[in-house]
Order: structure tokens, then C-alpha cells, then sequence
């Protein structure tokens, strides 16, 4: 019986030893196109500790650097990130918003009830100024997020006029009036979010209509800046919202549809930020990787009613949802960022990478103390997530030619593919390859073809560490960092290396 036992373990471990490496090929296409920079957008919503106890400390604050009340230290935090977007103020809070109630005298400014989230009373004393001062500051484009569902069409010209025009105008009179000459020529602009839930419960065909209305009135005040008007998109699957929208707006009202999709498994259930067992660690990485599927079809609609991609998808929410961490004052939405939040981006923005042709613009959920943030504070305390290192990582993909890559005998862990990959070539002739293993338990041997490529040199860097519930901690901030990955040889235009369990590598290859 021992020796039967024996028998069997040795089989077991000759078949993992004798176990064949995926097949990656990593081609030149040279009709493959850029990969936007907007892919790796940010979104800052009023919700919990996002803007105030957050981003956002005030002028008045002493004890905290800043910059016209924004944290200097998360100023320099995001600049390492080349934020190339924030969108701004919202999500559901932008359909309460009244932007007007934010600008002029702080101390004559109305107060505002944030319905959707906690009914705190904010006293509105961060609004346009210090929100478009703070893009520039970031050299992001900013993205505002326009109310439709509680304001006026009115509304929305006038604030585009009170950000954009030049000349002379009541709007830019204002604004001037409150400090600033120049126009800050906003380009993206959203036309209400989530319009079939917290926007206003509309219909498609509803919102379509009402799309069409203020879309109309939306550009002419912005002399040479072009405007990018974005209708509020479909949640994960509803393809009937997109196509719907795709059928009914002439394409010259609208140059960009959204997508809202967030990797939560069960909204009434939503599981730990870190205390998560393997069931749920599958199920947050199952509900991750239907981004793919969403994103291929909601692409194959917009192809057939616009196949030249005169219209862009921008997936404009999107991260991991857990329970709020329940010891945080004023937490909502407050979660802890571990590695599964790390096997999440790697993944998702993979996807968004090899979509490039139509997804030009994503916004992570969101950037501070709240869903998948990149940083999180607690009074003058501030630390950068393990999503904040994908980010960083990922970076070098902005901008870049996108590498078509082929994945041949994936491994699966379940029924789920093990591993994701994107590569591509930045305007310096470096190529970037990014591959993620969500396998729990198992290193996965990989051979890259990358033979039309002409890599002489490769190096990495590795995420990853011992466990799944991993993360940093205000007591522990670098936990979670990358390292440098040794572990890929180059030879004969083929790269092989075995990707340790949960984990996240990037490549570079000159
Ligand atoms: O990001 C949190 C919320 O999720 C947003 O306010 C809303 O648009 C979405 O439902």
C-alpha cells in the first residue's frame, strides 16, 4: 500500500514537472491601434471619505500640506501615476449636484444633502475652481459629470460656458468674477450617470430622447475645444441600453457611449475586503473576468450600427465592491485593497488594452478611500494600495501601439482562464508585456513567441505576495510593493518564465 502511495505521488509530481507552458504569441500589427491613455482614468466621487477627510482637507488645514485644500502628499502620489483623467462629482451624487452652489464665496454657499450616500450635509466648499485647478495641477483632463437627472438643460450650457468660453459672456463674466481669466476648456463631458437607476429611473428609448435634447445645446460656447459628449451607459449586460442608444442618437450628437461594471458577486452580500475565503476569492474573479464578455458585446452592437468607431465605449466605473469596512467613521464604501484587488486590475485592464480600438476611456472606482482605491488616508496619514502599484506598473502601456498576443492551452483555475496577458511598444521602441496568473495555489510556466519583436534584453517586475488577503496597512505601507522579476530568459526570440501563484508581472523588452 505504501509503495502504491509512493507510486501515485511520484506520477503526481513527474506530471507537474513534466507540465507544458502556456503559449503566448505577442505579434507586430501595424494596423493595431493606440492604446488611449484615458484607459488608465481616475474617478472622484462625493461619497464617504472621497473628497472630504480625503482628497480635500480644506485651505483652513495647517496640520495637512496642500494645495488650494487638496493633500499635497496625494498630489505627488498621483502625479507618479500620470493620471491621464478624473471624473468628477459623480456617479449618483452628480444628478444631485447643482454646480452653481459651488462656486463664488465659500461662506455663501448653500449646504447640500448627499441623499445617496449617508445624508451627510457638505457645505459645497469644494466645487468647479477646485476641482479644475487640481486637473491642471495633475496635468489630467477633467471629466464633469453633468446633472440630468434632478437639473436643467440650462444648467448644463451654462456651466460648459462658464468652463470653456473665452469672450464675453454672463458665465465668464462670473467666472472671472470669481478668480479666473482663462477658460479651463473642459472636453469630457458626461450627459448624467447611471440615467436607468440613480439618474432618474429612465427607460432607454427615454433617455435617448433626453440625450438627443441636451447634447444639443451642449457645444458652441467652447470656441477651439472639442467636446466629447458621453451618454450614460448600460450596466454589465444590458445590451439593449446600448443599442438602443446606438440606434437612436445620430452619431454626430454623441462621440462616446459608458459602461458601468463593478466585480461584486452578490449586491446584497458583497462579501470581506480582506478576510475572504477561496469560494469568495473565485467568485469575485469570476464576476472580474465578464468584463471581457461585456465589453466584446457591447463592442459588437456599437460595430453594427458604427463600423468606422466614430463612437467610443468608455467604461467609466468599474473595480471591486466589497462590504464596507465597518470600524471607519463616516466609511461608506470604505474598503480594504489586498491582492485579489491586484488580480482584478491586472485583468481588467488587459481586457481594456486589447479592446483599445473602441474602449478609449475607463475609470477605476475610485481614487480615494473608497471601492478600489489606489490610496487610502486616515487623518495626516496617507498609503498607496496594491492597486495603486498596478496602476504605476501598467503606466507604460499609456499611449502605446497595442501588441496583438494569442493565448494557446491556458491553464484553468477552475473554470476560469489562469492567465491574462496584453503587451505593446511605446514611442521609444520598449516593449511592455503584462501578464497576471489567478491561480491561487500554482505557479504557471509560460513561453512568450515574441520572435517578430527584436528584443535583445527583457527585465520585469513583480506584485504578488504570500497571500490573497494580503495588503498594506497604515501600520505596514509597503506590505505590498512591486519587486524586480528576474525570472524570464530571452533566447531565440522566445521568453520563458513560470508566474508564481497570484501574481502580476510586467515585462519590458528592448
Ligand atoms: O461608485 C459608486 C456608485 O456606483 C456610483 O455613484 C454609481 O454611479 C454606481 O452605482
Amino acid at each position: 500500500m505504501r509503495y502504491l502511495t509512493l507510486l501515485l505521488a511520484l506520477m503526481l509530481s513527474s506530471q507537474l514537472f513534466a507540465q507544458q507552458p502556456v503559449l503566448i504569441s505577442v505579434t507586430e500589427a501595424s494596423d493595431s491601434p493606440q492604446i488611449s491613455r484615458h484607459i488608465y482614468g481616475h474617478f472622484a466621487e462625493h461619497l464617504g471619505r472621497c473628497i472630504y477627510e480625503g482628497l480635500y482637507v480644506g485651505e483652513e488645514n495647517k496640520t495637512i500640506p496642500n494645495t488650494e485644500g487638496v493633500r499635497n502628499d496625494i498630489i505627488e502620489a498621483l502625479k507618479e501615476l500620470n493620471i491621464p483623467n478624473l471624473r468628477w462629482p459623480g456617479g449618483c451624487f452628480a444628478d444631485t449636484y447643482h454646480w452653481k452652489d459651488g462656486v463664488g464665496p465659500k461662506d455663501e454657499r448653500p449646504t447640500i444633502v448627499n441623499r445617496w450616500w449617508g445624508g451627510t450635509t457638505e457645505d459645497n466648499s469644494f466645487g468647479t475652481h477646485n476641482f479644475l485647478n487640481l486637473c491642471e495641477v495633475l496635468g489630467a483632463e477633467p471629466y464633469l459629470s453633468a446633472n440630468v437627472g434632478s437639473g436643467t438643460v440650462q444648467e448644463l450650457i451654462d456651466w460648459v460656458q462658464y468652463t470653456n468660453h473665452d469672450g464675453v459672456s454672463p458665465m465668464a463674466d462670473w467666472r472671472r468674477e470669481n478668480g479666473r481669466e482663462a477658460p479651463w476648456k473642459v472636453k469630457y463631458w458626461g450627459v448624467g450617470n447611471e440615467t436607468w437607476g440613480c439618474g432618474g429611473n429612465m427607460t432607454a428609448e427615454y433617455y435617448a430622447d433626453i440625450y438627443r435634447q441636451y447634447a444639443t445645446f451642449m457645444p458652441g460656447w467652447s470656441g477651439e475645444t472639442e467636446i466629447y459628449r458621453i451618454a450614460s451607459g448600460a450596466s454589465e449586460d444590458d445590451y439593449h441600453w446600448t443599442e438602443t442608444l446606438m440606434k437612436n442618437v445620430p452619431y454626430h450628437l454623441m462621440e462616446a457611449v459608458a459602461l458601468h461594471d463593478y466585480a461584486v458577486f452578490d449586491w446584497s452580500d458583497k462579501g470581506p475586503s480582506v478576510n475572504f475565503d477561496d469560494e469568495i476569492y473565485f467568485k469575485s474573479m469570476e464576476q472580474a473576468l465578464k468584463m471581457e464578455e461585456y465589453v466584446t458585446k457591447h463592442i459588437e452592437i456599437m460595430d453594427k450600427y458604427d463600423p468606422e468607431s466614430k463612437v467610443a465605449l468608455f467604461v467609466d466605473e468599474w473595480g471591486g465592491w466589497y462590504d464596507a469596512e465597518p470600524e471607519v467613521k463616516n466609511g461608506v464604501l470604505y474598503q480594504q485593497n489586498t491582492i485579489r484587488d491586484v488580480m482584478i486590475a491586472g485583468t481588467v485592464l488587459n481586457t481594456f488594452n486589447n479592446h483599445a480600438r473602441r474602449v478609449k476611456m475607463a475609470n477605476l472606482a475610485q481614487m480615494v478611500n473608497v471601492l478600489q482605491a489606489v490610496i487610502l488616508t486616515d487623518k495626516e496619514k496617507m498609503i498607496k494600495t496594491p492597486t495603486y502599484h498596478v496602476m504605476h506598473m501598467y503606466k507604460v502601456h499609456q499611449d502605446a501601439q497595442l501588441l496583438p498576443s494569442k493565448i494557446e492551452g491556458n491553464m484553468e483555475f477552475r473554470e476560469l482562464p489562469s492567465i491574462s496577458v496584453s503587451a505593446s511598444r511605446d514611442k521609444t521602441g520598449k516593449v511592455h508585456i503584462s501578464l497576471v496568473n489567478i491561480d491561487p495555489e500554482n505557479e504557471i510556466p509560460v513561453e512568450l513567441d515574441v520572435a517578430g519583436l527584436d528584443i535583445k534584453n527583457i527585465d520585469g517586475q513583480i506584485l504578488t505576495s504570500d497571500k490573497l488577503q494580503d495588503h498594506n496597512s497604515f501600520d505596514a505601507p509597503e506590505k505590498v510593493t512591486p519587486k524586480e522579476f528576474k525570472g524570464a530568459k530571452l533566447k531565440k526570440g522566445s521568453i520563458s518564465l513560470a508566474i508564481p501563484a497570484h501574481s502580476l508581472i510586467v515585462l519590458q523588452g528592448k
